[in-house]
C-alpha cells in the first residue's frame, strides 16, 4: 500500500470512528485540509538481493520505496550450494537486525518458492524449496521471488516504470542477465530473456552479461555495443513501451549509454542497484507486524 493510500485508509477509520459525533468534532473529517493525529509509521522491511557475486540486503522503507539502512554485502560463495547460500542471507539478516517479514530475489527460476533452474548457482538448488530453506535459517516469514522480477517490481512500484502502461522490460545485466516483463504493472513472472540465443551464442548471457565483460577485458564501449545489440533485439521481439536497465552496470550508465540505438526506449533504473532489494522488501510490505 502506498503512503498515500495509508493515510486515505487511516483517514476512513478515523472517520468512521467519529461517526455520529459531527464532523466539527472531527478534524480528520475535513476535506481539503488533513490533519492526522499521529506520524504515519512506516512499514521498514528487509529485502534481499542474492546475485551471482554478492548476497545485499537492507532495510526498505516500502512506504517510500527507499533503503534506510547501509547496504549491507557478503560475498556469494563458491560453490553457491543451499548451505552456503543460506548461511550468507543469515548474516545479512544478522547484520540489519529488526524483526518482520524478509522479501528475498533470487537469481534462478522461482515457482511458488521451488527453485528450477542454476544458471549462476550450485545445480544443487534445482528442486530445493527456497522459501523453507531461507525461513529455517532466519527463523523469519521469507517470501522468494526470481531477482530480476523483484527489480521490475521495484522499479514498477517506485521507479521508471511507474504507472508506465502496456508492456515493459526490466533488464539485470550483472553475473547473467536478469529479465522481468510487466505488463500494465502486472509480472509475468520467470521470463528469461538472458537464456536466448543470440550471436550464435546460447545462453546469451554469456556474451552479453556484464560478467563477460570482466572476463573478456572489454571495454565499456564494446560491452556497451553488446547491450544495445541485446536490447535492440528484445525491443524487436516484445515492442515494449519502455525497457529499464539494471543490475551492477546501471552505476556505470553514463560509460555505455551512448551505445543504445535512440529509437530503442532504453532508460537506467531509477533505484539503480538497489532496485532488486526494494522490490523485494515491497513483497512483503503488507505482511505481520504493522
Ligand atoms: C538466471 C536468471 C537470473 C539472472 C540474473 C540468470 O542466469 O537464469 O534467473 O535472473 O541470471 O541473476
Amino acid at each position: 500500500m502506498s503512503a498515500r493510500s495509508l493515510i486515505e485508509a487511516r483517514l476512513t477509520a478515523t472517520t468512521k470512528t467519529h461517526e455520529g459525533r459531527g464532523t466539527e468534532q472531527c478534524p480528520l473529517a475535513l476535506p481539503h485540509r488533513v490533519v492526522l493525529p499521529s506520524p504515519v509509521v512506516a512499514r521498514i522491511r528487509i529485502g534481499i538481493d542474492v546475485g551471482g557475486s554478492g548476497v545485499k540486503g537492507a532495510l526498505v522503507d516500502t512506504d517510500a520505496g527507499k533503503v534506510i539502512s547501509e547496504r549491507v554485502r557478503f560475498d556469494t560463495p563458491r560453490p553457491a550450494t543451499p548451505d552456503a547460500i543460506a548461511s550468507a542471507v543469515r548474516q545479512v539478516v544478522e547484520t540489519l537486525g529488526g524483526e518482520g517479514p524478509i522479501g528475498i530475489g533470487f537469481p534462478a527460476v522461482v515457482k511458488e518458492g521451488l527453485v528450477s533452474s542454476a544458471s549462476n548457482i550450485d545445480p544443487s538448488f534445482i528442486g530445493v524449496d527456497a522459501v523453507t530453506l531461507f525461513s529455517g535459517v532466519t527463523g523469519r516469514e521469507v517470501t522468494v521471488i526470481n531477482d530480476a522480477d523483484a527489480a521490475g517490481l521495484g522499479e514498477s512500484r517506485f521507479g521508471e516504470a511507474r504507472n508506465a502502461a502496456g508492456t515493459v522490460i526490466m533488464l539485470t545485466f550483472g553475473t547473467g542477465i536478469g529479465s522481468a516483463m510487466l505488463i500494465d504493472g502486472k509480472l509475468v513472472p520467470n521470463v528469461e530473456l538472458g537464456q536466448i540465443e543470440l550471436g550464435g551464442v546460447r545462453p546469451a548471457e554469456i556474451r552479453f552479461s556484464a560478467k563477460a565483460m570482466k572476463l573478456e577485458n572489454l571495454e565499456w564501449s564494446e560491452w556497451g555495443a553488446r547491450a544495445n545489440e541485446f536490447v535492440s533485439h528484445v525491443n524487436k521481439v516484445f515492442s515494449p513501451n519502455l525497457i529499464v536497465v539494471g543490475g551492477g552496470v546501471v552505476t556505470k550508465w553514463e560509460s555505455f549509454a551512448s551505445a543504445f540505438d535512440p529509437l530503442v526506449p532504453v532508460v537506467p533504473a531509477a533505484l539503480g542497484k538497489n532496485a532488486g532489494i526494494i522490490g523485494a522488501a515491497t513483497l512483503v510490505a503488507g505482511l505481520s507486524s504493522d
